[in-house]
């Protein structure tokens, strides 16, 4: 079986299936400072409300925490971002004019909105280089790009987000081989490779050690600015060292924001979250 068989069959298909566009997508307008606008948004299930009414506006460039008991809805409110989960109400849009409920799961993507499942998913039997050259082509496109070979701007690119990542001097080791924080680099390296606008990462340290865990924070950290970064987590610790605005939810809406001092000193966020037990 050739590569690019293997690396179509072991994708699943609605991981494969954003990056099949083509066309160049809009440019997103982030003049007014803010990226994304999250307005009156609420999602049920069963008639359950995993969203209720819930408002949220991430500033471009910025690296936010999102914080919460489980069942809060940070999950969900990725799905409805990313065009998994419709929403009932509300609005969601990219800049000034892109409205992100016009558009399905892989126009999305296209526009520059990346995503990191908590669970790592990189092809083990696949080497570092060759999981990042498959990101590579699939990006640009899975028809012409994969039987073709790389030219210098893209291994350059490849040589950068190996770097970005901590793994350069690693790239011919396979995947599965690498340290679960390493598999967790490598698929944001992987995210990173389409060079997204806003990457949206669902806790990226569950399971580290405590090195990996500071080395991610750094990671993160190193990535906003040039891009938007939002980080669920629940490790405090981890997001006491890289938060600057911290967003608690609770019960599908926004229970506090504001520095992670001011949440923890919210007595609200302590009753219902940070308190004893936490
Ligand atoms: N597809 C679904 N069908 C039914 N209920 C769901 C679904 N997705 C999430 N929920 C429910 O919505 C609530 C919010 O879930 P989630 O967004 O995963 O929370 P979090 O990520 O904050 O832990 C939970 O009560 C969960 O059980
Ligand atoms: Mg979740």
């Amino acid at each position: 079986m050739s590569l690019s068989e293997d690396f179509r069959q072991s994708m699943p298909r609605d991981q494969l299936w954003p990056f099949l566009i083509e066309k160049q997508p809009p440019a997103v307008d982030a003049s007014k400072n803010i990226l994304l606008y999250v307005e009156g948004l609420s999602v049920s299930f069963d008639g359950f409300k995993a969203l209720n009414d819930l408002n949220l506006y991430i500033n471009d460039g910025e690296l936010r925490c999102l914080i919460g008991a489980n069942g809060a809805g940070k999950t969900t409110l990725m799905d409805v971002i990313t065009g998994k989960t419709r929403a009932d109400s509300g609005q969601v849009w990219f800049g000034q004019t892109l409205d992100l409920f016009d558009r399905d799961e892989a126009e999305i993507a296209a526009l520059g909105i990346g995503r990191k499942f908590q669970k790592p998913s990189v092809f083990e039997a696949q080497t570092v280089f060759t999981n990042l050259e498959l990101a590579m082509k699939v990006n640009k496109s899975i028809f012409y790009g994969l039987l073709s070979r790389l030219g210098s701007a893209e291994l350059d690119r490849i040589a950068h987000v190996l770097e970005t990542i901590g793994l350069q001097g690693q790239e011919s080791m396979l995947a599965g081989a690498l340290s679960h924080g390493q598999k967790q680099w490598l698929e944001i390296g992987m995210l990173l490779i389409a060079d997204p606008r806003l990457m949206l990462v669902d806790e990226p340290v569950a399971g580290m050690t405590p090195q990996e865990t500071e080395r991610t924070a750094e990671l993160l950290t190193s990535l906003a600015g040039e891009r938007t970064v939002v980080v669920v987590e629940h490790d405090m610790e981890f997001v006491r060292s890289i938060a600057r605005t911290v967003t608690v939810l609770h019960q599908g809406a926004v229970l506090a924001e504001g520095s992670m001092q001011e949440v923890q000193n919210n007595p609200e966020v302590i009753e219902v979250y940070l308190g004893e037990g936490h």
